[in-house]
C-alpha cells in the first residue's frame, strides 16, 4: 500500500483543518519612515507603494493601521541635518521623537518600536563614530546609541531595536534605559543582521548608504551560520526581550535553527529588497499577489513568532479573503 496523501488536501475544509501554520494580522509590524517638513506622503522611488511621511501626515497610515488589525509599527527616522556623531538623533522634537508622541496620542494601543542606529543620521552613512581610517569604534558608539534610545523612551516609546551591530550593544541599553526607570521599554535585538545586499532600497528610502566602504565590519558575513547563533546567545545574555533575524527569506534556517534553540521570540524582517522583488513580480503580473502571504508564511513556519514587514496592512487584507476561502 502507498501512502495517500492526497486525501487530506482533497477539498477546502479539510485543507483548512490540517492546516498547520497560522499568520495573524497582530504578528507583522509595520516599518514608517518619517521625514522632516509639513504636508508630505510621498512614495519612495525604490519601493513602490511604501511612503515618506510628515509627522502630521502619519494619521493617513494609522488610520490604515487601525482599519487592517496592524497593532505595531517599527519608525525610521530621515532628519534634514546629518554630522559626523548623529546628533539629531538625539534631539527632543527630533522627528521620531514626535512621531512616537503622535502615534501614541492617536492610537494608544500601538506598540510602537523605534529603530536605534546611527546611520539615517550621519553625514558619513556609518552606524557609528569613526576613528580617523573609517573604522566603526564600537564603545564609544555605545554611548552615543544609549543616549538615541533614552531619548526615545522619554518620548513614550514601546520598545527600541538596536539596529548597529555593536558589541555590548544590549546591555548598555540595557543599563542606561534601567537607571532612567525606563525598565518596562522593550529591547529588540537586530542579533544576527546580515551585510545583506537586499538593504539597496531600504538605503535610498533612509538616505544611509554609506559614504566610503561597506558595513562588513560589524554586519555578518552571508555564509555563516554559527556566527548567528553566537550574536543571538550575546544578545539573549546582554537582556534583549525579543532577538531578530536579518535577513528574512535567504535566512530561514537561521530563523528556524535560533527558534529550535531558544525560548525567547524570534522576530524575523523581511527587508526592503524582498518586498521590492515580490512586489515588482506582483505589479508586472510575472507572479500571483499570493506570494506576498506564502513568503510570510514560510517566515511563520521556520519558527518566527512574528515579521516586521512592508508588506503588513496589505497582507492583513489578503488574510481576511484568504481565511474565508
Ligand atoms: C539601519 C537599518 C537598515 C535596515 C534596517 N535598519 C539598513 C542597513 O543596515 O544598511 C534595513 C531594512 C530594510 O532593508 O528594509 N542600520
Amino acid at each position: 500500500m502507498f501512502y495517500r496523501g492526497r486525501r487530506l488536501r482533497k477539498n477546502s475544509s479539510i485543507r483548512k483543518m490540517m492546516s498547520e501554520v497560522m499568520l495573524k494580522p497582530e504578528e507583522m509590524m509595520l516599518p514608517i519612515f518619517v521625514v522632516e517638513g509639513e504636508n508630505i506622503k510621498s512614495e519612495i522611488s525604490s519601493m513602490k507603494g511604501v511612503y515618506h511621511y510628515s509627522v502630521d501626515m502619519l494619521d493617513i497610515i494609522i488610520q490604515q493601521m487601525k482599519d487592517n488589525n496592524i497593532i505595531s509599527c517599527m519608525l525610521f527616522g530621515i532628519p534634514s541635518i546629518k554630522d559626523s556623531c548623529g546628533s539629531e538623533a538625539c534631539k527632543k522634537d527630533g522627528v521620531v521623537q514626535r512621531a512616537i508622541k503622535k502615534i501614541k496620542e492617536d492610537y494608544p494601543e500601538c506598540y510602537v518600536t523605534a529603530d536605534v542606529c546611527m546611520c539615517e543620521y550621519t553625514d558619513h552613512g556609518h552606524c557609528g563614530i569613526l576613528d580617523e581610517n573609517g573604522y566603526v569604534i564600537n564603545d564609544e558608539t555605545l554611548y552615543h546609541l544609549g543616549n538615541i534610545a533614552i531619548s526615545y523612551a522619554r518620548s513614550g516609546v514601546d520598545m527600541v531595536a538596536p539596529s548597529d551591530m555593536m558589541d555590548g550593544h544590549i546591555q548598555h541599553i540595557r543599563k542606561v534605559l534601567d537607571n532612567e526607570g525606563f525598565y518596562n521599554v522593550s529591547i529588540m535585538g537586530y542579533s544576527a543582521k546580515y551585510a545583506s545586499n537586499f538593504y539597496g532600497p531600504f538605503r535610498e528610502a533612509a538616505h544611509s548608504a554609506p559614504a566610503f566602504g561597506d558595513r562588513k565590519s560589524y554586519q555578518m558575513d552571508y555564509s555563516n551560520s554559527k556566527e548567528a547563533i553566537r550574536e543571538i546567545q550575546a544578545d539573549i545574555q546582554e537582556g534583549a526581550d525579543i532577538v531578530m533575524v536579518k535577513p528574512a527569506m535567504s535566512y530561514l534556517d537561521i530563523v528556524y535553527s535560533a527558534s529550535q534553540r531558544y525560548d525567547i521570540p524570534i522576530a524575523a524582517y523581511q527587508v526592503s529588497g524582498e518586498y521590492t522583488m515580490i512586489s515588482n513580480a506582483v505589479q508586472a503580473g510575472l507572479i500571483n499577489k499570493h506570494a506576498i502571504l506564502e513568503s510570510l508564511i514560510s517566515i511563520k513556519r521556520a519558527g518566527a513568532k512574528f515579521i516586521i514587514t512592508y508588506f503588513a496592512i496589505e497582507a492583513s487584507k489578503m488574510l481576511k479573503e484568504y481565511n474565508n476561502y
